[in-house]
């Protein structure tokens, strides 16, 4: 397993400042692009049909559901899927200055029971977090040397589903990242960003017994959704 960066990297990278501008611009226009795509995708998974409870027999509404988000920045995707069918959601996330702003949102939702927060590298501590029926990474995979590691261990945890987004592996895009890269080592970050093969993404998923389920390429960023 390849590990990542030297510890307060990831903060420099995501940094309070950055956290604040995220939480305006989700105020402000609510879940944009990929983020709201991969929250209508599993409110399509979970959404409504008829569930059968021994009290009240055959009722229609969303089928409750856990969230494992990966490195879910403030917290909005999940957030947006506890206002319906989710029942709870962890966050393991390796930057640690999401928090103050993550902690507002959540408070500000009353959600304190519903969302648990944990900090650490998930491929270092998968054994310690719980499977969820959902496991989100959204522009995670790319932040992280060991897709192979990064992946499997998300697939391990996703009960049902797994939905990621990673970039595009187009030429233009690697050699995008290779210049930020260069200017992240002149500023002497160890931080990197990473286009990963899209194959050993998928088959990450696949030799932990997942299929897939769905694949939307945009001009930059893809879906990609597994499920079992
Ligand atoms: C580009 S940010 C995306 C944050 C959020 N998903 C969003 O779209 O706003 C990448 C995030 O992945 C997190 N991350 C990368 N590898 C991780 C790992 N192995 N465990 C936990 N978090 C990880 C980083 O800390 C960072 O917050």
């Amino acid at each position: 397993m390849s590990s990542c960066c030297r510890p307060g990297d990831y903060d420099k990278v995501f940094d309070e400042k950055h956290a604040r501008s995220k939480a305006r611009a989700y105020a402000r226009d609510g879940l944009t692009g990929d983020a709201k795509r991969i929250v209508e995708l599993i409110r399509g998974y979970w959404g409504e049909r008829e569930a059968h409870t021994p009290s009240s027999g055959a009722q229609r509404g969303p089928r409750e559901y856990t969230v494992l988000e990966v490195g879910g920045g403030i917290g909005e995707i999940h957030l947006e899927l506890l206002k319906d069918g989710a029942a709870r959601a962890v966050n393991v996330e390796l930057a640690t200055r999401y928090e103050t702003v993550a902690a507002e949102l959540i408070r500000e939702r009353g959600l304190g029971d519903r969302v648990e927060r944990r900090l650490g590298d998930f491929v270092r501590e998968a054994d310690g977090v719980p499977e969820a029926d959902v496991v989100v990474m959204h522009r995670v995979v790319c932040c992280y040397p060991d897709a192979d590691a990064l992946v499997g261990a998300a697939a391990d945890h996703a009960r049902r589903h797994l939905v990621m987004t990673i970039p595009v592996d187009r030429w233009w895009i690697r050699r995008g990242i290779a210049v930020g890269n260069a200017v992240l080592a002149l500023r002497r970050s160890t931080f990197r960003g990473y286009v990963h093969a899209t194959r050993v993404v998928i088959s990450a998923a696949e030799r932990r017994g997942m299929r897939l389920a769905e694949r939307r390429r945009g001009l930059i960023w893809q879906l990609i959704a597994l499920e079992r």
